[in-house]
Order: structure tokens, then C-alpha cells, then sequence
């Protein structure tokens, strides 16, 4: 399959010198939804801005639907739809009126029937004739997402979607993201949350500094790095552990009441059994045991760790 978006080679140094993005290499399938996670400052919307053709790079290329994003800027632009990090929807217009612009400044014929289909499925189809200015901080943040949508863009960029959005409107924004996902249009997102990016995504492309550390499909990433620690509670401390498990992956934690030890998931022995053997001919007992799996967000300060 041809990518949809393909990203080769690409740097932006922002004047003052600071290099923003450092070689970023990634290509985006039709159909996908991709979740650009990293913390703030990382470059997120810098590679947003420069794929949508508000920044420009410093060197690299871009090509959006097989077309140059410099060469073609029009045309590239048209098969973009952008939802902006920062909120600008303070208006005395209503939706119905701002979207159906927002169609002809891509200079698309009207269609009145897409117009609705857009603001139903964004769930602002009844409040289409209210000024905006009257919207709740979920329904303008719709707005945005609907108007982004108006000229029927093959790709949609959401920036930090859902930053600062309470919980419930958090979980509302990724049932519409999977909606609109159903309709055909590619979805590359940007976030800090990693329950965001666990929730939402096909596949994860981490961001620190600029650069791209890795890109996996979600299921694989969360397989591939995930970790499983056996939790065992102690009845007596241990001032330390003993020479004849030193050779185990085992750490105490609180004050040596609690001994975690860690396993690969993938492995084709977890050395449980053998590790409780060990702690029986020590004379190690333990009141409880459980086991938890590492998260994305263990994952993800893992990677950040050693990047
Ligand atoms: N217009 C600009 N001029 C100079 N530096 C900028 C500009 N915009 C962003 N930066 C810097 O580039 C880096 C990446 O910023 P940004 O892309 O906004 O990160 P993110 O969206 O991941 O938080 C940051 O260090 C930021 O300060
Ligand atoms: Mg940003």
C-alpha cells in the first residue's frame, strides 16, 4: 500500500538555532490512526506544522497523497484537514455557518448534504443554528474537529485533541476519533497522554528532542516492552538479598518488606517456580503475592530514559 503520508529525511532548525526536528523518517497508511506521543516541548506540532505547511523545513521532504507539500501546496493542503492545538472558536457565527465556510475557503462547491453529515457525526448537527460563543469547551472543540473536516480531507491532524478536557469529554473525543476513522480518513494525532495514544492508536511513534526513537504498531509495542513483575510480600525484612539468588532479577522495595521480581513475557520460562524454590531452601516466606503488567506509561519513561 502506498502511504497516504511519507516523511523523509525531514529537519527544521527554527531561527534562533533550535533544531525542533532532528531527521524525522516515517510514512503514514491510509486508514490508520497514529498517535505521536511525547512530552511537551518534544516537537510535536512542529512536525504537524510542517507537514500541513504552516512551518517550513530546513531540509527534507514531505509528500502528502504522492504530491510535494512545497511543490503542490494546494494540493496537498486540500487533503489535509488540521485541528489546531490552540482553541480560536469565540464567534457570534454559528456552526452551520462556519463549516459551510470553512468548505469554500478550499474552494470546494457547496454541499449541504456533507455539511450535515459532518456536524451529525460530530454530534452538533442540533445545535448547528446557536452562536458559537454559547458552546460548551467539548462542543467547540467539535466545532474545530467538524470545520477541519468541511472540504473532505483524506488526512486529519489533531493536535493535543484532548489537553486540559476532563475525563468524560476525553472519553467522548476517542469515540468520535474511532468514528471518523470508520469513514475512510487517516488520523495522526498528537499527545502527551499515553492513555490517550493506548486508547486510540493502531501504532505509536514515540518523540523526544526531535527525533523519532521508535514507531510500532500499539500491540506489538505493549508486548515487545511489556514486563511482568511477580509482587511477593514478606513476613520478616530482608536487609538484603541473599548470595544465592543474587543471580535473579529481584529488587526489594519497602524497607525489604516487598520483593519484585521482573520477567519477560515473552519468555519461554518465567522462572517462577524456580525462583519459589529458592526462596523456600532460604526459609523465606511471604503473606501475599501478586502479579502486575507494566503499562505504556512504565514503558514509555523507559524509553525516554535511555533516549
Ligand atoms: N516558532 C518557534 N520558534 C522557535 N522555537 C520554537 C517555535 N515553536 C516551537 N519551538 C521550540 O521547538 C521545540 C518543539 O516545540 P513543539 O513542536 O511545540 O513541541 P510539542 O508540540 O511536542 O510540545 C520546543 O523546544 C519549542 O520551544
Ligand atoms: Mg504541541
Amino acid at each position: 500500500m502506498e502511504p497516504v503520508v511519507s516523511i523523509k529525511n525531514l529537519n527544521k532548525t527554527y531561527r534562533g538555532g533550535h533544531q525542533a526536528l532532528k531527521n524525522i523518517n516515517l510514512d503514514i497508511y491510509p486508514g490508520e490512526i497514529i498517535a505521536l506521543l511525547g512530552p511537551n516541548g518534544a516537537g510535536k506540532t512542529t512536525l504537524i506544522s510542517t507537514i500541513c505547511g504552516i512551518a517550513q523545513p530546513t531540509s527534507g521532504s514531505v509528500t502528502v497523497g504522492g504530491k510535494d507539500i512545497i511543490k503542490d501546496y494546494r494540493d496537498t493542503r486540500s487533503l489535509i484537514g488540521l485541528v489546531p492545538q490552540e482553541l480560536t472558536t469565540d464567534s457570534f457565527e454559528t456552526p452551520w455557518v462556519t463549516v459551510n465556510f470553512s468548505r469554500g475557503l478550499f474552494g470546494k462547491a457547496p454541499d449541504h448534504a456533507y455539511i450535515e453529515k459532518v456536524l451529525r457525526d460530530v454530534s452538533l448537527w442540533e445545535k448547528r443554528n446557536n452562536k458559537i460563543m454559547t458552546l460548551s469547551g467539548g462542543m467547540k472543540r467539535r466545532l474545530l474537529i467538524a470545520k477541519a473536516l468541511s472540504h473532505e480531507p483524506r488526512v486529519l491532524f489533531l493536535d493535543e485533541p484532548t489537553a486540559g478536557v476532563d475525563v468524560e469529554l476525553r472519553r467522548e473525543m476517542w469515540q468520535l476519533v474511532h468514528r471518523l476513522r470508520e469513514n475512510g480518513v487517516t488520523i495522526i494525532l498528537t499527545t502527551h497522554y499515553i492513555e490517550e495514544a493506548e486508547e486510540m492508536a493502531d501504532r505509536i511513534g514515540v518523540i523526544a528532542n526531535g527525533e523519532i526513537i521508535l514507531v510500532e504498531d500499539k500491540a506489538a509495542l505493549m508486548q515487545k516492552l511489556g514486563k511482568k513483575q511477580l509482587v511477593l510480600d514478606l513476613k520478616q525484612p530482608l536487609s538484603a538479598i541473599p548470595e544465592s539468588l543474587a543471580s535473579q532479577a529481584l529488587e526489594l522495595r519497602l524497607d525489604g518488606y516487598q520483593l519484585v521480581y521482573t520477567f519477560d513475557t515473552q519468555a519461554d520460562r518465567t522462572g517462577i517456580t524456580s525462583l519459589l524454590d529458592a526462596l523456600r531452601r532460604e526459609n523465606i516466606e511471604f503473606s501475599d503475592l501478586s502479579t502486575t503488567q507494566s503499562s505504556l506509561e512504565q514503558i514509555f519513561v523507559q524509553l525516554l530514559e535511555e533516549a
